[in-house]
């Protein structure tokens, strides 16, 4: 198992809540692991430092069971840390929305806080607006609220090394917390910057007949009545299409999930997480790297030496206990994106040529800060091909699944259809990503890939499926149906206002009176990407939807783009805008959202005759009254 100092381990009991040690409470807002990683880095080297102190680590949907509690718990803790992503157009994530409503939403508090000491650590992108909007308006709540800052507040930025954010912020915590936790003859304890702590993990090896059979159970809910991220709900691929032409050099798949039966419902609006398989090329890869065949079962405990069982005794679900090797790594193991730091530290504790271990751990160190951003970042190096250059690190499976390879994600689609057409099928709009990095892989995206290559029912009874949850969204249409509405959506933005049109042809077929809708649709060429077009014109005919605007931003001698056919229909848009319509925008965030957001800005200032501040504020306002909603990524 991993090597952590010996005074570390024997002070290391389950901590007793009444043995005198302040209690630090270590929050986190994760979405795809990242925050919660860090808490938990954290609270692990905090172990190793303090003895005068419990560092417990929360997620913030589990603190409080209502809004209330929050209070009531909040105003008890002495030193609470945050660690909080922001996703999306400036949200927070989903464990940290409820916490985030109440806590924003309660300016008149006064100051309740004050006896809390705070720091916070966001977790964001520089290239999104809202950069770190989530961690920066908590850290300023609580101070507001009588909170005193510890250190500033942390902005991770994911485009460059959140890690190396991560671990600068580490360090002023750790000499300010040094003042408040240390005591006086607690000097043994050297500081442990670049040898993150590597909690143990013990792998037990099961006979075949006792692993979970993941592909007979029906369904992976462990009970629960509701499906959610722990708690996905297998469906089927029932239809599987091309929407491009054969023309065209890329791929967009039109897929859809079967969910008759399950008690899985949706609305129209909402995502959909899908948890996607990795390719059997890669799978195959990794075995051969770790060493291991296909059908070996095994099942990963914490270890118990450390007297921590930290995922209650085993993985968090749905990861069944215990299973393949070949099942473990198709749905479980995160391979093909770039090892964080940590990953590189805990790789080097299991390397047998001391050579690799130390060239491991330089890449993780300050002084290789350049190379690691060059040879792993920069290159998109994959943790298997990192693991592919290092012979001799054989990393048993416990450690490699837990700490290791990160856990698969899920991804997520706006889902492209309406329960109203659709009650029983799940529909998925997904462009195929892939291309080559500057080693010569040729990166494929997991889930695309695996929508590409799926096999669906129509084609075979052994069709392919996939754990799936709903996520709901407030991207939703006006609870009037006679309010007008105007839709962007280039590429597969498209996605949502399928199931917009879908809703409203379903409205307009049972009689009810329907508002104008305008969809600005963008791509590339006519005849290659223009998705669902028999479908859009359909729409358009049945007069489910008013106008269609495209955009073909590749079949002329110039580019033309949503937000230029916008800005040429600058009266109408405002008038359905100044009349009380609705703004929705979905697609791209970097570039197109943003690009829409400045002509929506002109057109606003321009037709409504407005100065800068004014239009700001009317643009401001427009998303306060949730009649400008943006689904981007
Ligand atoms: P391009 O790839 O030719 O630049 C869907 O991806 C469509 O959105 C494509 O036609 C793409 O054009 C276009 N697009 C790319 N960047 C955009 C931006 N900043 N604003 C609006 N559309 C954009």
């Amino acid at each position: 198992t991993a090597s952590r100092p010996l005074a570390a381990k024997a002070r290391e009991k389950e901590p007793d809540p009444d043995d005198g040690r302040l209690r630090v409470a270590v929050f986190f807002g994760t979405q795809t692991g990242t925050a919660e990683g860090f808490a938990k880095a954290l609270a692990e080297e905090a172990k190793a430092r303090y003895d005068k102190a419990v560092f417990k680590v929360v997620d913030l949907d589990d603190y409080a069971a209502e809004d209330d509690d929050y209070a009531e718990k909040l105003k008890k803790e002495i030193i609470a840390l945050f660690f909080l992503a922001t996703y999306g157009d400036g949200e927070p994530t989903d464990n940290a929305a409820r916490f985030y409503k109440w806590f924003s939403e309660g300016n008149e508090r006064g100051e309740w806080l004050s006896n809390l000491r705070f720091a916070v650590f966001g977790l964001g992108n520089r290239q999104y607006e809202h950069f770190n909007k989530i961690g920066k308006v908590v850290d300023q709540l609580l101070s507001e609220q009588g909170g005193k800052r510890i250190v500033p507040v942390g902005l991770g930025d994911d485009d460059q090394c959140i890690e190396d954010d991560f671990n600068a912020w580490k360090e002023l915590l750790w000499s300010e917390l040094d003042k408040l936790l240390r005591v006086e003859d607690d000097s043994s304890v050297p500081p442990t910057p670049y040898t993150a702590a590597i909690p143990g993990y013990r792998t037990v090896f099961v006979k075949p007949e006792d692993a979970a059979d993941i592909n007979k159970s029906s369904s992976l809910s462990n009970g629960q009545a509701v499906y959610d991220i722990q708690h996905p709900c297998r469906a089927h691929v029932a239809v599987r299409r091309e929407l491009h032409t054969p023309a065209s050099d890329r791929s967009c798949i039109h897929l859809e999930f079967d969910i008759a039966g399950t008690s899985l419902t949706y609305e129209t609006g909402d995502h959909v997480g899908v948890y996607a398989e990795n390719n059997i090329e890669t799978v195959k890869e990794a075995e051969k790297l770790l060493g291991y065949s296909a059908d070996t079962v095994f099942a990963i405990y914490a270890d118990e030496e450390d007297g921590t069982p930290l995922f209650g005794g085993s993985l968090p679900p749905p990861f069944p206990s215990p299973c393949t090797v070949r099942v473990a790594l198709a749905r479980y193991a995160d391979l093909l994106n770039s090892p964080k730091k940590s990953v590189l530290i805990a790789l080097a504790a299991h390397a047998s040529d001391p050579k690799e271990a130390e060239r491991l751990r330089h890449l993780a160190s300050p002084a290789g800060k350049k190379e690691y951003s060059q040879w792993i970042i920069s290159s998109q190096r994959s943790l298997l091909e990192v693991i592919s250059e290092f012979p001799s690190v054989k990393p048993p499976l416990g450690v490699f699944f837990a700490a290791i390879a990160p856990r698969l994600q899920p991804r997520y689609y706006s889902i492209s259809s309406s329960p109203r057409m659709a009650p029983t099928r799940i529909h998925v709009t997904c462009a195929l990503v892939c291309g080559p990095t500057p080693t010569g892989r040729i990166h494929k995206g997991v889930c695309s890939t695996w929508m590409k290559n799926s096999t669906p029912l129509e084609e075979s009874e052994e069709c392919s499926w996939a754990p799936i949850f709903v996520r709901q969204s407030n991207f939703k249409l006006p609870a009037d149906p006679t309010v007008p509405i105007i839709m962007i959506g280039p590429g597969t933005g498209l996605a949502p206002f399928r199931g917009f049109l879908q809703e409203r042809l379903a409205l307009k077929e049972i009689g009810v009176e329907l508002g104008r809708a305008i969809l600005f649709f963008g791509c590339r060429n006519r005849k290659m990407d223009f998705i669902y077009e028999d479908e859009l014109n359909n729409f358009a005919d049945a007069g489910a939807l008013s106008e269609l605007i495209v955009a073909f931003s590749r079949d002329g001698p110039t580019k033309e783009y949503v937000q230029h056919k916008m800005a040429a229909k600058a009266p109408e848009l405002w008038s359905i805008i100044s009349q009380g319509g609705y703004i929705y925008v979905c697609g791209d965030a970097k570039g197109m959202a943003r690009d829409v957001h400045r002509v929506l800005h002109t057109i606003v200032q321009g037709q409504g005759s407005l100065d800068n501040s004014k239009t700001e504020s009317y643009m401001k306002n427009l998303q306060m009254e949730g009649r400008y909603l943006r689904d981007v990524w």
